[in-house]
């Protein structure tokens, strides 16, 4: 496994490697998520390049930013052990070089759900997906189900501009009670983290409730309203129900459907998802 730190480096050796490439781009603090990926790369792909950078252009005013949980060494580990042909983890001057100025923005998908509480969240993503697939130009490039909204913007702009990488979207990983696997919930205290599971719990159910005949957006909806805001230690940001790639809320489920809902849980904010409805 070579770990790369320098983009010139990378450029410099980007054109010998000729085989099909698999990219997994991460902000690091690896758990069986990101793993899963890794592991998908590797099976499908020649070459696995996992890319590390904490993007700064995707956290806003007053988020983790600083804080954002690191541990490279425990990385690199993780990635040796799988087999990993390259790290790709530039630092932030590196990325965004003095003089720096464009931004990709994939402007409607951006706007709703985390584009509320987050705006500019998914113009710093997709900017920095741009880079990295430009700098690696991959055959597959892989992203978790956990985070919807991205992989729906990541399509998206990879359509838009004609970027030939195919992306491969994994399912969610989850802990044994279901919360989705996820750095943040390394901010959690033990309370929060039980309380936690309520944000699986609730799709669940608006998933039973789908099963069970309900058809009604606004019925699932506030089904996921009710059991988060049944949870004392949960803010809900918002409970949706909306088509799988326009992101448009639906009156009613007759087709694919994707359910997502987000709270703070302290000042953690987390999200998760669950497709529901006939593909
Ligand atoms: P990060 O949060 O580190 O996640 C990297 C990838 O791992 C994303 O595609 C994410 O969806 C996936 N992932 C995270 N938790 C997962 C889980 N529990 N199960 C399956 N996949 C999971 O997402 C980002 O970084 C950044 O926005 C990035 C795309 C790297 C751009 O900076």
């Amino acid at each position: 496994m070579k770990v790369v730190e320098s983009i010139a480096q990378w450029k410099a050796l980007r054109p010998r490697l000729t085989r099909s490439l698999g990219l997994v781009p991460t902000m690091g603090y690896l758990h069986e998520g990101h793993l899963s990926l890794v592991r998908r790369a590797r099976a499908e792909n020649e070459v696995v390049v996992v890319w590390i950078f904490v993007n700064p252009k995707q956290f806003g005013k007053g988020e983790d930013f600083q804080t954002y949980p690191r541990d490279a060494e425990a990385d690199l580990r993780a990635l040796e052990a799988l087999d990993t042909d390259y790290v790709l983890s530039p630092g932030v001057d590196d990325v965004y070089p003095p003089g720096f100025q464009t931004t990709v923005s994939v402007a409607v998908l951006s706007k709703p759900l985390e584009g509320v509480s987050r705006p500019g969240h998914f113009d710093g993503v997709a900017t920095v997906v741009a880079k990295m697939t430009c700098l690696t130009q991959p055959a597959r490039a892989y992203f978790g189900q956990k985070d919807a909204q991205q992989t729906v913007v990541v399509r998206r702009m990879v359509e838009d501009l004609g970027m030939l990488t195919e992306i491969v979207v994994c399912p969610t990983i989850r802990e044994p009670d279901g919360l989705a696997m996820s750095s943040r919930n390394a901010y959690l205290s033990p309370e929060e983290r039980r309380a936690a599971a309520v944000l699986y719990r609730a799709l669940q159910n608006a998933g039973r409730q789908y099963q069970a005949g309900e058809r009604q957006g606004d019925a699932l909806r506030g089904q996921m309203r009710a059991a988060i805001g049944a949870e004392p230690l949960a803010t809900l940001e918002y409970a949706a129900l909306v088509h799988p790639e326009t992101l448009v809320e639906l009156t009613s489920v007759d087709g694919p459907a994707l359910a997502l809902v987000a709270a703070q849980f302290g000042s953690t904010h987390l999200i998760d998802n669950l497709l529901i409805g006939e593909k």
